[in-house]
């Protein structure tokens, strides 16, 4: 008599081809007391922290710093230092003084005014995907667009400056020890860049975030100055682009990669926003999820002690798979309702860009589920292209097809 086989209804993190990247460190010995270690690129040794119980404990904690990091021969898994006036660069309480200018900006009800905007250019760039007919290409044609169309949007900067600071972007969040001085160039031509819109040189538009922040730097005690200015701008415009594609790109390409999940959002579209936390809870930037930080102090918590001096990655990766904190952790549940995830970082740091992060991808998802119910990767999954990075590790391609409504 024949067995009936139950196929496992089950999506998980190892079905998904290529989802998780080998991770960035090496395993390394013990603390002397016992705590575990790990050895970061740059050839230090750093306490490895991956409950989530002690991510978020160390990431709340303001002696845990980001400036020695960032010095030649600090901790790090990129293989440059950068200004220190970058917003990720700067600790308590200097911090406070830049972010506050943008926070309002950033805030999920600054993010509402551009969700219009957003829903246009996915729309338009939808048209063009759909009259190119089976086996276009989501990615270039649709995805690679948005977010940089929405952050020109939000800055003021004029579309067709994309061409330039888009590939330096690109490079610096891939961040290759490969060429480190070709690495360089490339950061401080984006920088340059930006200096030029801050002071002038460069046209910017008058509604726009640069031209507001520049005329309201007075407001700021003491003014903020260009340098300033365009520390926090920086990310704005690296992250807004690239750091915004890559969640929104794993995201959809996990979906079409799992048509299971895929259907599970058609028939039930309200279930959207939830599914996007689901799956950023699992998806990771590049291949670290956090920057290492130095003990300024001996830090005793949850962990234990970690002696002043130390460096630490608190592994925000590890901690969303907690197992006791997210049950079953590797199923992708899109109904999952339990902890809020650390994928944006938590604390001081955290991701300035999550509430625009989550409006575009939710928003993409939306408009692609409604009017695309059918869509399929047009190529099997696990030959679908990716570039792997440090801070920028996501597909670059994804060939689909059937357009169909329903
Ligand atoms: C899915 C997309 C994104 C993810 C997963 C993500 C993740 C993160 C994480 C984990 C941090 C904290 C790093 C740490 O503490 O070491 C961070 C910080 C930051 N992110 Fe994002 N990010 C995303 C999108 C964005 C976007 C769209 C922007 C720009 C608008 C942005 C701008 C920034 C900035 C400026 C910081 C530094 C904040 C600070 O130091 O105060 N990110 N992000």
């Amino acid at each position: 008599m024949p067995v009936a086989v139950i196929a496992d209804p089950r999506v998980t993190v190892a079905g998904i081809p290529n989802l998780d990247a080998p991770p960035a460190y090496q395993p390394a010995s013990l603390a002397a007391n016992g705590l575990s270690r790990i050895l970061l690129p740059s050839g230090h040794l750093a306490y490895h922290l991956t409950r989530y119980e002690h991510v978020q404990a160390l990431l709340l904690d303001n002696r845990a710093k980001r400036g020695p990091c960032n010095q030649e021969g600090g901790a790090s898994f990129l293989p440059t230092i950068s200004p220190p006036e970058l917003l990720l660069n700067s600790d308590f309480p200097e911090h406070g003084r830049l972010r506050k200018v943008v926070a309002r900006d950033f805030s999920p009800s600054g993010v509402e005014a551009l969700r219009n905007k957003t829903k246009q250019v996915i729309h338009q760039r939808l048209d063009a995907l759909q009259r190119q007919g089976d086996g276009a290409d989501l990615f270039t044609q649709v995805l690679d667009h948005i977010p940089s169309i929405v952050s020109c949007h939000l800055l003021g900067v004029p579309l067709g400056d994309r061409a330039y600071f888009r590939p330096l972007g690109h490079a610096v969040q891939v961040a290759s020890s490969a060429d480190v001085p070709e690495l360089l160039n490339q950061f401080w031509g984006i920088y340059d860049y930006l200096t030029d819109l801050v002071t002038g040189a460069r046209p910017t538009c008058q509604d726009g975030m640069i031209q507001r922040l520049v005329a309201a730097r007075a407001d700021s005690e003491p003014p903020l100055t260009d340098q300033e200015l365009v520390g926090v701008l920086l990310g704005v415009l690296i992250g807004g682009d690239q750091n915004a594609l890559s969640g929104l790109s794993k995201v959809v390409y996990t979906l079409l990669a799992a048509p299971p999940l895929w259907q599970q959002l058609v028939d039930d579209p309200g279930l959207i926003p939830n599914a996007v936390e689901e799956l950023l809870r699992l998806i990771p930037l590049g291949t670290i999820s956090i920057f290492p930080r130095s003990a300024s102090a001996d830090l005793e918590g949850p962990w234990g002690l970690i002696p002043e001096g130390s460096s630490i990655y608190a592994d925000a990766f590890a901690a969303n798979r907690d197992p006791a904190v997210f049950s079953d952790p590797l199923t992708i549940r899109l109904d999952r309702n339990e902890a809020r995830h650390l994928q944006f970082g938590y604390g001081l740091h955290n991701c300035m860009g999550a509430a625009l992060a989550r409006m575009e991808i939710t928003t993409v998802v939306q408009i692609l589920v409604q009017r695309f119910p059918n869509l399929r990767l047009a190529v099997p999954a696990d030959q679908v292209p990716w570039v792997n990075g440090i801070i920028l590790r996501r597909p670059s391609g994804l060939p689909v097809h059937d357009f169909t409504s329903s």
